[in-house]
């Protein structure tokens, strides 16, 4: 038997050995803004790094507001202290024609398969070749080579999310049905050693909310039965507790100190100077029971996401977090996310 650390699942995650990193997550969890700022992270200090998206969604395109991606490596984005920002679009269309001209030379004959209709025919009709013509496209980006070595220093994937990422990367099982031998096995054969490889890694989104959690840790399940290997665990829209530890105890068991918040809000100047009769009064109390309440929520919220912290610790892989933004998601604050995982040694 060989080491359960040999194990593509369980390798200790590496961020200086990793090339290929796939971001995954529930549907709304921020793979998109997550997978951005990784490429940013990993770009800081003057690499070549490629961000790709596969779903045909131009979600980069949106986040980086910039004109819709074509099917061309663009630089979008320049990172700290230099380093490069590239991004692509993976389309399954395009990627079958560049295949048929790169393997059969079908220069003309592709676009006459096309003009037939049965390039739309052949990446629609079999999701298991579509998957191999996307991540067929990420493999050839990342094995490139210039003069100077490897066109990019990393990749990162923006990849479907948790629901369907093991079939999308499972790329040898999907196309088992559909070519024993010949160009299509051989590529599926090469992509799978490629997502096996130490270089590559599968980082989990999530949030601390039940459902994500649950995906998540589904997720990590089904990537480990299939030998990926797991990255880190990323816990993005973290927002921090605001009580105290003290405080969040008695707010939870709803002992809160009424008088104190009274007494707190008058200090605010609300109510009055010093009355509590009267209509004022009464708004007062109603103020300090609707705090309460909230407090109460806040404290049962901050619980569950304990919880759920917990549950994300048990998949057994790094887990690094990123903050919800209140000022939601825009180039700077791409670059302070990319900040965080750095420090958190994701990048
Ligand atoms: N750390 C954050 N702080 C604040 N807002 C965030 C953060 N991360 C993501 N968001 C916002 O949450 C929303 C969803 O993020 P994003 O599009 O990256 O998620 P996704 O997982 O890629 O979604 P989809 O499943 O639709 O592709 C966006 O509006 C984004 O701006
Ligand atoms: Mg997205």
């Amino acid at each position: 038997m060989t080491d359960p650390a040999e194990h593509p699942s369980e390798r200790p995650y590496d961020p200086a050995r990793t090339r290929l990193h796939v971001v995954t997550g529930k549907g709304g969890t921020g793979k998109t803004t997550v997978a951005a700022a990784l490429a940013l992270a990993l770009a800081s200090g003057g690499r070549r790094v490629l961000l790709c998206e596969v779903e045909g969604r131009q979600g980069i395109a949106q986040l980086f507001d910039v004109p819709p991606l074509p099917y061309e490596e663009r630089k979008i984005a320049v990172a700290a202290e230099g380093g490069d920002v590239f991004a692509l679009a993976v389309e399954p269309k395009a990627a079958l024609l560049e295949y048929l001209e790169l393997f059969y030379r079908m220069g003309r004959a592709g676009k006459l398969l096309e003009r037939m209709g049965a390039v739309d025919f052949a990446t629609t009709v079999a999701p298991g070749l579509r998957d191999v013509l996307l991540t067929g496209k990420v493999y050839e980006a990342a094995r490139r080579r210039g003069p100077k070595g490897p066109v990019y220093d990393a990749i990162v994937l923006d990849a479907p999310p948790t629901g369907r990422v093991t079939r999308f990367l499972n790329v040898n099982e999907e196309v088992a049905g559909l070519a024993k031998v010949g160009p299509i096995r051989n590529q599926a054969d090469s992509i799978m050693s490629l997502l096996r490889s130490p270089t590559s890694a599968v980082h989990l989104v999530s949030v601390l909310e039940e459902m994500p959690v649950q995906e998540t840790q589904d997720a990590a399940a089904e990537l480990r039965r299939v030998g990926l290997p797991l990255g880190c665990v990323l816990v993005n829209m973290v927002r921090e507790p605001v009580l105290a530890a003290a405080d969040l105890e008695l707010a939870a068991a709803g002992r809160l100190d009424r008088g104190a918040v009274v007494a707190g809000l008058r200090a605010e100047g609300l109510g009055g100077r010093g009355q509590t009769g009267g209509v004022q009064g009464a708004l007062l109390e109603r103020l300090a029971d609707g705090l309460l309440a909230e407090g109460t929520d806040h404290a049962l919220r901050v619980e569950l996401e304990r919880e759920q912290r917990i549950d994300l610790t048990a998949v057994g892989r790094p887990l690094a977090e990123l903050p919800a933004l209140a000022g939601g998601i825009d180039l700077g604050a791409l670059y302070d996310l990319a900040d965080l995982l750095v420090e958190q040694g994701v990048a």
